[in-house]
């Protein structure tokens, strides 16, 4: 079983054992449990997926909520390597990452500092972004970047 296969597993099974101890259970009055189901069910619809490849050639698929910069989602899934110095000012360019082709016609536009910014790289190619620039959306759901090499 594939590790994106396994991890949405995991995580459906998750909620839906959430769910059940919500509805199943004597003690929670109705009405909470009807909530907490709910919920459950919204969180598991809203969950946006990211795929990211880390420098080593890894594939990683993380789920993340509407309205995480792409930068935020890696450094929360614990990857490392991207230093994201600035923390999401647009002002040091470590956080660069490559789209893939299928996705630049969803993602906004780029402004002229993060043009500029990486302008400064050397592995800029058409694809680069500032991954603190990208906000994911619905739109971008599934949306797969590499992490560029360090400069
Ligand atoms: S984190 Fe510094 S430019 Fe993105």
């Amino acid at each position: 079983m594939r590790d994106a296969e396994r991890t949405k597993l995991r995580s459906v099974c998750r909620s839906t054992a959430i769910r059940r101890r919500a509805t199943d259970s004597w003690i929670w009055p109705w009405r909470t449990a009807r909530l907490l189901a709910r919920r459950c069910l919204l969180k598991e619809k809203f969950m946006l997926e990211l795929v990211v490849r880390t420098r080593n050639g890894q594939v990683m698929h993380l789920e993340a909520e509407s309205g995480l910069s792409v930068m935020e989602i890696i450094r929360n899934a614990g990857i490392d390597e991207m230093l994201a110095l600035c923390g999401g000012c647009c002002s040091c360019a470590t956080c660069h990452v490559r789209v893939d082709e299928e996705f630049e016609s969803r993602l906004p536009s780029m402004s002229e500092d993060e043009s500029e910014l990486l302008n400064g790289s050397g592995h800029r190619i058409a694809t680069s972004r500032l991954s603190c620039q990208l906000v994911l959306n619905d739109a971008m759901s599934g949306l797969r970047v590499t992490i560029a090499p360090e400069d």
